[in-house]
């Protein structure tokens, strides 16, 4: 009989069904603006897969899932920053279409907006969005298993969880903290303190990082684990991660590395509703055909030549200032050999320079500044290369949504890149280049054009690639094993 304790054992632990809450900016199809966004909607639906009660919690921007779906309201009370008293409404999306439950946060003066971020008060409105999601929770009859933060706009809710005194009950829920990119870290200074609801002073060194209030760094130094979306990226952090290296080093026992997945429902070529014909490992050749032709029809570009195509956030990180000499480069020198597609929006300075090669090179070249989800999904279908000439890439979904349509990403050895993308020279399906500079990246197009000459190989590589599996599956579980650590 006692021989069967330790089996019983094994058995509630692996079948303890565990309610996690992710509290995010971003969550696809609600708001995207990146990957955070990607990587916020697919998660959940992979952990519920798995038995659990994944769930997330995020700013009720004025967004066309706003609009279009039925919400029911499950709070209604005040978020007090500082002196300004914010109504809060939280709702959940009825019909948990999502494969999770989707709780929107609705803040009056401070969400009832277009964008995500980019505003002057960027520092109230998320400070309110994490004070109403706390509020909220603690008062829950039950606890939650976890909260699970991504990057800093949910990255203060560590620090308040675990010593604000009206949260003094729920300290003792783990959190953990997803760093997506260090770069971007939420800084404001002393002299809002007071938005806090109230904690002991003597604290207030938990917040503190290079003289200012840092929601990134308080997180690193109060969540109970931290991931990164990529093994690299953990080792990339401790020497470059924009001034918080020797924290980062400093927290290194408590941090662990999990390469992103990627929805496999939504980025699925046989089933895309998005490109123009569907296609499988099978039919591969022809469907990639049909989709560039479409891809050349619509942008005017040459079909028979080889389709090079970048798609993206045209900021430094990106390499995106670099892109517009690495295109003349490439286009004086192929002859009219080659096309360009381009599909991004960030600074303007790299989106005039991109807009103007079209008057330079039409027939060869194009590009579409702005944000269209559909054709992203389009052009991974239909181009034969993408470019990811990245400064900072901490995992990089691109590359894995190029594999999974067959494109051959040319990428920068750089985290997730490093961890994804195998160079052709070492039996991989990759061309891989070491600096971000419009030399390598050049260096680099011409391996890919020679590539392009032997039909044979791009089409085993195209295989290949296809065959690899970067589903969610792995990463979800390796989620689960973090919370019970
Ligand atoms: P990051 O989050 O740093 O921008 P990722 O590679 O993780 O980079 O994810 C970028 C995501 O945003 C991908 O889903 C990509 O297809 C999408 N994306 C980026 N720019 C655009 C755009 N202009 N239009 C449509 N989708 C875009
Ligand atoms: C960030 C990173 C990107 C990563 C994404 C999702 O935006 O810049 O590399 O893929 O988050 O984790």
């Amino acid at each position: 009989m006692l021989n069967h304790l330790p089996n019983l054992k094994q058995f509630l632990s692996e079948y303890h069904f565990m309610e996690i809450i992710h509290v995010s900016a971003e969550c696809y199809p609600v708001a995207k603006v990146g990957g955070l966004g990607d990587v916020v909607g697919a998660l959940p639906k992979y952990q519920n897969k798995l038995g659990h009660f994944a769930k997330v919690v995020m700013p009720a921007y004025q967004t066309k899932f706003l609009a279009e779906n039925q919400f029911e309201t499950v709070y209604d009370g005040w978020a007090k920053v500082g002196s300004t008293n914010y109504q809060a409404r939280i709702l959940r999306e009825k019909t948990n279409k999502l494969g999770f439950d989707v709780f929107l946060v609705h803040i009056a003066g401070l969400f009832d907006r277009d964008g995500v971020y980019g505003y002057a008060d960027d520092t109230e409105r998320f400070l309110a969005f994490q004070i109403a999601t706390l509020d909220w929770i603690a008062q829950w009859e039950h606890r939650p298993d976890v909260v699970h933060v991504h990057d800093h706009h949910a990255g203060l809710i560590p620090f308040m969880m675990s010593n604000c005194h009206q949260y003094a009950h729920i300290s003792q829920v783990p959190t953990v903290l997803t760093i997506h990119n260090a770069q971007y870290q939420g800084q404001f200074g002393w002299d809002k303190l007071h938005y806090f609801p109230s904690f002991d002073l003597v604290n207030t060194n938990k917040l503190d990082w290079a003289s200012a209030i840092n929601p990134l760094a308080a997180a690193i130094k109060c969540a109970w684990r931290i991931t990164t979306v990529s093994p690299s990226y953990l080792d990339e952090i401790s020497y470059a991660a924009n001034g918080l290296e020797r924290l980062l080093s400093q927290e290194r026992g408590k941090s662990i590395g999990v390469l992103n997945g990627i929805d496999t429902e939504v980025w699925n070529p046989q089933k895309d509703k998005m490109i123009a014909k569907s296609y499988n490992v099978r039919t591969l050749e022809s469907g990639k055909k049909a989709n560039k032709e479409e891809l050349c029809r619509v942008f005017n570009l040459d079909a028979s030549k080889p389709l090079y195509t970048f798609i993206g956030r045209l900021v430094g990180e990106k390499g995106a200032d670099l892109l517009p000499d690495i295109f003349y480069n490439a286009l004086a020198q192929s002859n009219g050999e080659i096309n360009i597609l381009v599909l991004g929006s960030g600074d303007t300075h790299v989106e005039d320079r991109l807009n103007a090669i079209t008057h330079q090179y039409p027939g060869s070249y194009n590009a579409f500044i702005g944000y269209n989800e559909a054709l992203s999904h389009q052009i991974y279908a239909g181009a034969d290369f993408l470019l990811m000439p990245s400064r900072v890439e901490p995992c990089g979904l691109n590359q894995m949504y190029a594999l999974r349509y067959g494109t051959i990403p040319i990428v920068r050895r750089i985290g997730g890149l490093k961890d994804t993308v195998v160079d052709i020279g070492d039996g991989g399906f990759g061309i891989c280049h070491d600096q971000s500079s419009v030399w390598d990246v050049g260096h680099a197009i011409g391996r890919a054009y020679e590539l392009y000459q032997d039909q044979k190989k791009v089409k085993e590589i195209r295989k290949l690639m296809m065959s690899i599996d970067h589903s969610w599956d792995n990463s979800a579980q390796q989620y689960l094993s973090i919370y019970q650590m």
